[in-house]
């Protein structure tokens, strides 16, 4: 019998290289699992039914490694996607572990390292382009603060901006098919991170220079970390047009980052996030992969890893069937009528009126204010087609 909801690449699921390759190491203790070399990551990854890849340039080769150690590295990655045919679907730079950037790097403090860092992301974009990725993420978690007179705000957004400017500058001039992507988090490293948000990251895209290179990939967990409804954040990102890439994974709440498998934490939102995911694609907003950012529990073994990968990708698939029975449901489809949902879609003034045809407009107040919503019903639906009792 097969299973319809096991993973095969044309359902374009992708995975960090750190993800599954995280050693497991936290601030309270030391690694719990052995390192990973990314070829090992793409082999194993491919066997489980993923389409791609993201990775750091670090993710690949060592910070401190010489040419020769960084061309090796690159080229058992090379050779692991080439014999897997899985895709490098996104790139990104590691601006956050050496302690050089402890205070950031598009925006620390210090000028040099704003200039190395800018420098670090344009050799490892090269790399980028050279493996095909379309996308490239840039998330800022050094980029911040703890204290209020440590980082002069204003200054910082200057400076973000002009590295934002600078590489779109690069990635034109050289001719790449790339475009960026800002991962906002609210904190986690830093005390507070600058862009905390998907808002807050959509606003400052607007003062680019070149806005149309860059967009957001936000994370679950990120987002609720911040309290917010992340289906909803994407959703409006889907309209502006700016969901260049996602970052799948599970959250309970605001608290710290925990990083669980996607599907487990707020199972609702999860639900939720498929659905918004799905009129995405669905209408020709999201073209990027289905990619998962979240870190297999320090408690598990080798074994243990794959097991919540494959996880990751299963439970999208379930939580995608459920979607579809749900928005194929007649019932949901009366409540949704009922709800009054699609009217929404009509536009509030009438073709050709104007403001003065709302000036003294006359609706039945009474009669409105004492009709219910009906979403009470609608969202039963919802969870019953969750409960799977529907
Ligand atoms: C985190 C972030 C990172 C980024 C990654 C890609 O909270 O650690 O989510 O995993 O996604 O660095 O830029
Ligand atoms: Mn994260
Ligand atoms: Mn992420």
């Amino acid at each position: 019998m097969t299973d319809k909801y096991a993973p095969v690449p044309e359902d374009k699921f992708s995975f960090g290289i750190w993800t599954v390759g995280w050693a497991a190491q936290d601030v309270f203790g030391s690694a719990t699992r052995d390192a990973m070399a990314a070829d090992r990551a793409v082999r194993k990854l491919a066997e489980l039914g993923a389409y791609g890849v993201n990775f750091h340039d670090n993710d690949v080769f060592g910070f401190d490694d010489s040419e020769a150690e960084r061309d090796a590295k690159v080229g058992a990655f090379r050779k692991a996607l080439d014999e897997t045919g899985l895709k490098v679907t996104t790139a990104t730079t590691n601006l956050f572990s050496h302690p050089i950037f402890k205070d950031g790097g598009f925006t620390h403090n210090d000028r040099d390292v704003r200039r190395f860092a800018i420098s670090k992301v344009m050799r490892n974009i090269d790399l980028a382009a050279e493996l095909g990725a379309e996308i490239y993420v840039a998330w800022g978690g050094r980029e911040g603060a703890e204290f209020g007179g440590s980082k002069d705000v204003q200054s910082a957004m200057a400076r973000m901006k002009e590295a934002f400017d600078t590489l779109g500058d690069y990635v034109t001039e050289q001719g790449y098919d790339l475009r960026f992507a800002i991962e906002p988090k609210p904190n986690e490293p830093r005390g507070n991170i600058l862009l905390p948000t998907l808002g807050h990251a959509l606003a400052f895209i607007n003062e680019l220079e070149r806005p149309e290179l860059v967009g957001i990939n936000p994370e679950i967990g990120h987002e609720e970390m911040a309290g917010l409804d992340f289906a909803a954040g994407i959703r409006q990102a889907l309209w502006h047009g700016k969901l260049y890439h996602i970052d799948l994974n599970g959250q309970t709440g605001p608290r710290f980052d925990q990083d669980l498998r996607f599907g487990a934490g707020n199972v609702g939102g999860a639900f939720w996030v498929v659905d918004a995911v799905e009129e995405g694609i669905a209408k020709g907003q999201y073209t990027g992969p289905i990619h998962f950012d979240y870190k297999p529990p320090r408690v598990e073994d080798d074994n243990g890893v794959w097991v919540s990968a494959a996880a990751c990708m299963r439970n999208y698939k379930i939580l995608q069937a459920k979607v579809r029975a749900f928005r194929a449901d007649p019932e949901v489809q009366e409540a949704l009528a009922a709800a009054r949902v699609a009217e929404l879609a009509t536009p509030t003034l009438a073709e050709g009126e104007t403001w003065a045809d709302l000036k003294d407009v006359k609706v039945d107040v009474e009669g409105l204010a004492a009709k219910g919503m009906a979403f009470e019903h609608l969202d039963q639906l919802a969870l019953e087609h969750l409960y799977g009792v529907r």
